[in-house]
């Protein structure tokens, strides 16, 4: 089907919208499309949805289908909203329907050829098919042996231009790849349209590849492709397949603003990336809506081998404008429980209980903080989820006590293969009740996976996830406690005898679905019904946590996702970076690689750069190949345990900006870690930049990822914006600096304007930091204004959601420093013991806080040379109103 729809020929489309078959009604207008070439094709049924914040929705399915075609059943978190103002029309003729939505959308949808035309505020954002590879295989019957014979000397070559007629193709009806038959018993059901972005020269997103960010043009190489795979040893620089596939793209103009599409589709799927006019993909589309044709744009051919044809185009105009219109479509990751923000340890395996002890133990000796301890598949009897092996962990919940009595978790790993032993109540259970995949036969599908022979759970089956999702109940999860979370692996699926490591296209799901329809939603639908029953078992109080290797759209919902087997080799450092920022503009934020690269054996060198940039990532979790030798960070001697120390310590230090950010993630879809052109959109000189990002608003981040690097170039963005080393509090101003980084520096640097708040004790997890005074480093801009937020909660619970919290802005002007409530009405113990005032360039007299009726004159300190003031115990209440007048 990749090669059907790559060889389709740019330019004119040979489908056509019948005119006297369009209505416009309230928030839709349907039409039917056709194949004006084709003999024989069939009528297709078009339309065209306005929704609520200026996105509208394009779903195409045979008018009269042989066969329903298959729409992801999990990724929108519910049915979209329809704009309720819906579509006005502006002018319908014989040639095209012109409407106008939202406060200013506007939508052309042009006849002959099929194409559409998306405006907002008068500048085209979005044209579809406007470089006419629209293609769509309608359902057929299975041609007679006889018929196919004599239909199939017709040719390749012509049959590839006539792509509709073209379904007696060898391999349509069925296809062998290595030792595997693809049965395909529904023939050719191929679905692919041109997508561009007029104006943008830069897009992002389709993750999981460890390629650049920004996306490459795919002229001269294989497209992108998103099929959710386990794949060995993966290498970078690479649009292949990887464990996570999200089809969401954000594009991104100086004079376009930004847009993004969502292709609704969980099927294997592959995307063309070209660049106009470089390309000769020369677009057909007229513009009927005004402005001069773009000199740069991007095109996106979009092909999915089965499925509907089902495309969200959403109209930003800025990429937080996108994030959020993405967010109502597929829902945002849920503010995690604060220990999940903090430093995991895990390994393939720790091997019993005295090692989990001993490495306890030992971090703490050396002074490493940590949140988590995890236990990979060697903890189970025999690759058993579920169960444990009695002779290396006797006593789990003495295990687990132990270690949450220091206040941490432990976290424990399971699998959706599950091992055919009758004697396994999870088999058994299956087996009972159908709970598993079938083959093409209808028989339970059999693959290959870490236990040997298993059968995989269909979690399509709404029951099978309610079973799932029961398992995690204390009385039938033996040996587990409330304090033990999930990691769900292996959810590609992965099946080591399978084609290509997963799972045949043709075995079949509930609901008569074929896996070839909904492979990509597989993955995310374990850690779905694993947060379910976290949520659950504990009478729906704690906020569950669930690590996630495959991924979807709208898998956000339910965790933390990885990026999978990387390997330590700086390379894959440096891929790390712009793997999770494309993640993270496609909605999965709680995203991460693992410390020091999971396959070979990182030097301590390697190991510390690793550490020092995954302090400054959203996911931050170490992790081994059972077949390395082992890093906990005190085994490489006092120098490196010194330097990881510090990197975690800086970790700790930033969690209460984390949880700000996660909790505003929540809210807005913003990612917490983000592109720099999401704050300097006008600035196209950051549009390629992916080694340096920033952390909210306030914090750019350029990890240090070359062997022996001395030095970073860092460039600071923004005209008038100073910088400040959060370090050191030296000045950087507009533009490239080189600087030093010896082995214990993490280049991160907080932007004037902003006010970020921190920890600044060391403690050894974020349970102990709960009564921790904060500091608050206010960043003062030209003007000598600066803002920023804080929240916290009870850092588990779901009674933030009904208001126990507390969310406060923190401004200064007029030399003043304020806190005032956003919302909530929670308490905290947290009081301020610092704040830190840079970019001040004056002696102050005095300093005076008023809070409760208080007022009283506080101590500081002022460095004339770093412009900075320390204004020490204005023993504030954090969740309280106060102000500090700076005279
Ligand atoms: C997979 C995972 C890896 C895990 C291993 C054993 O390779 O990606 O993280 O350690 O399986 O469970």
């Amino acid at each position: 089907m990749l090669r059907r729809n790559r060889a389709l020929t740019p330019g004119q489309s040979p489908y056509r919208v019948s005119p006297d078959s369009v209505a416009v009604s309230g928030a839709e207008v349907t039409a039917r499309l056709q194949d004006g070439a084709a003999a024989g094709a069939v009528p297709l049924r078009l339309t065209l949805t306005a929704l609520a914040d200026t996105t509208v929705r394009l779903f195409v399915v045979e008018e009269t289908p042989l066969r329903p075609r298959y729409s992801p059943q999990y990724a929108l978190e519910r049915p979209p909203t329809a704009d309720p103002a819906g579509f006005k029309v502006v002018s319908q003729t014989a040639e095209r329907l012109h409407l106008s939505f939202g406060t200013d959308g506007q939508l052309v949808l042009s006849y002959e050829p099929f194409q559409l035309e998306v405006a907002r505020a008068g500048t085209t954002v979005i044209t579809v098919n406007s470089a006419g590879l629209f293609n769509f295989e309608h359902y057929r019957p299975k041609p007679q042996p006889k018929e196919a014979a004599a239909e199939a000397e017709g040719g390749e070559a012509s049959d590839q231009e006539q792509p509709a007629a073209d379904s007696e193709q060898p391999g349509q009806w069925e296809e062998n790849f290595k030792t595997h038959r693809d049965s395909k018993p529904h023939g050719p059901s191929s679905v692919g349209v041109d997508v561009t972005f007029p104006g943008s020269a830069h897009v992002y997103g389709i993750p999981e590849h460890a390629d650049n960010f920004a996306l490459s043009d795919t002229k001269s190489g294989e497209p992108y492709r998103l099929y959710n795979l386990d794949v060995f040893e993966y290498e970078v620089g690479n649009p292949m397949a990887l464990y996570g596939s999200v089809p969401v793209v954000l594009s991104q103009s100086a004079t376009h603003g930004a847009a993004g599409v969502f292709w609704h589709n969980a099927a294997e799927t592959w995307v063309d990336v070209r660049s106009e006019p470089d390309s000769g993909l020369v677009s057909t589309v007229t513009s009927y809506l005004g402005g001069s044709r773009a000199q740069a744009s991007k095109h996106l051919h979009w092909i999915s081998e089965s499925g509907a044809l089902d495309v969200f185009l959403m109209l930003g105009p800025t990429a937080a404008d996108v994030m959020r219109q993405y967010k109502q479509l597929t829902g945002v990751t849920q503010l995690p429980p604060l220990f999940a923000l903090g430093y995991h340890q895990c390994r393939w395996n720790y091997n019993d209980q005295r090692d989990v002890a001993e490495v306890d133990s030992q971090l703490d000796r050396h002074d490493l903080p940590f949140d988590t301890i995890w236990l990979d598949i060697e903890h189970t009897d025999g690759k058993r989820y579920f169960t444990w092996d009695s002779h290396k962990f006797p006593s789990p919940e003495e295990m687990i006590r132990n270690v949450t009595s220091r206040g941490r978790k432990m976290v424990t790993i399971i699998d959706p293969h599950i091992k055919r032993d009758n004697g396994y109540f999870v088999h058994a259970d299956a087996t009972a009740n159908g709970y598993y995949v079938k083959d093409r036969d209808g028989n339970d599908f059999d693959g290959w996976c870490w236990p040997g022979s298993s059968g995989y759970l269909d979690f399509f089956n709404p029951a099978v996830q309610e079973y799932w999702a029961s398992r995690f109940q204390l009385d039938n999860y033996k040996g587990s406690t409330l304090d033990l979370y999930t990691w769900n692996d292996m959810n590609e699926p992965s099946v080591f005898n399978g084609p290509e490591v997963t799972m045949h296209k043709d075995a079949q799901h509930h609901g008569g679905w074929e896996h070839r329809d909904l492979h990509n939603e597989y993955g995310m639908l374990v850690p779905m019904a694993t947060a379910r029953g976290q949520v659950a078992r504990s009478g729906g109080t704690l906020r569950p946590f669930t690590l996630t290797r495959a991924a979807f759209a709208g898998s956000q919902r339910f965790g933390a996702k990885w990026t999978g087997d990387n390997t330590a080799q700086w390379s894959h450092l440096k891929h790390s970076l712009p793997m999770l920022l494309s993640s993270s503009v496609a909605g999965i934020s709680f995203i991460g690689a693992d410390i020091g690269g999971f396959f070979g054996d990182p030097d301590p060198q390697m190991l510390v750069r690793w550490y020092q940039a995954s302090a400054f990532q959203p996911f931050m979790r170490a992790h081994a190949h059972i077949d390395t030798r082992r890093r906990e960070p005190y085994l490489f001697g006092e120098e490196t345990t010194r330097l990881v120390r510090a990197a975690l310590r800086q970790r700790y230090r930033f969690l209460p900006l984390w949880y700000t950010l996660f909790y505003e993630n929540e809210l807005t879809g913003m990612p917490p870690m983000r592109p720099l052109f999401f704050s300097f959109p006008g600035d196209t000189s950051v549009y390629g930049t992916d080694d340096e990002y920033l952390i909210g608003e306030a914090l750019l981040v350029h990890p240090q990822t070359e062997q022996d690097g001395r030095s970073v170039s860092v460039y600071f963005p923004g005209a008038d914006t100073v910088w400040y080393d959060v370090d050191t509090a030296e000045r950087f101003v507009h533009g490239t600096s080189t600087v030093s980084t010896p082995l214990d520096k993490i280049p991160v640097y907080q932007r004037s304007g902003t006010i970020v708040p921190t920890k600044e004790r060391p403690r050894r997890a974020s349970a102990h930091q709960a009564s921790d005074p904060y500091t608050l480093t206010v960043a003062l801009d030209a003007a000598w204004t600066a803002t920023g937020t804080l929240y916290t909660d009870d850092g588990a619970s779901f009674s933030y959601k009904d208001g126990q919290h507390i969310y406060r802005r923190l401004s200064f002007e007029n030399n003043t420093l304020k806190s005032s409530a956003i919302s909530g009405s929670g308490e905290t113990a947290g009081w301020v013991e610092r704040v830190v005032v840079l970019g001040l360039d004056k002696v102050p007299k005095s300093v005076t806080v008023t809070s409760s009726g208080r007022e009283e004159n506080l101590d500081f300190k002022y460095d004339k040379d770093l412009l900075r003031l320390v204004i020490r115990k204005p023993a504030v209440n954090a969740g309280a109103d106060w102000s500090i007048v700076i005279a």
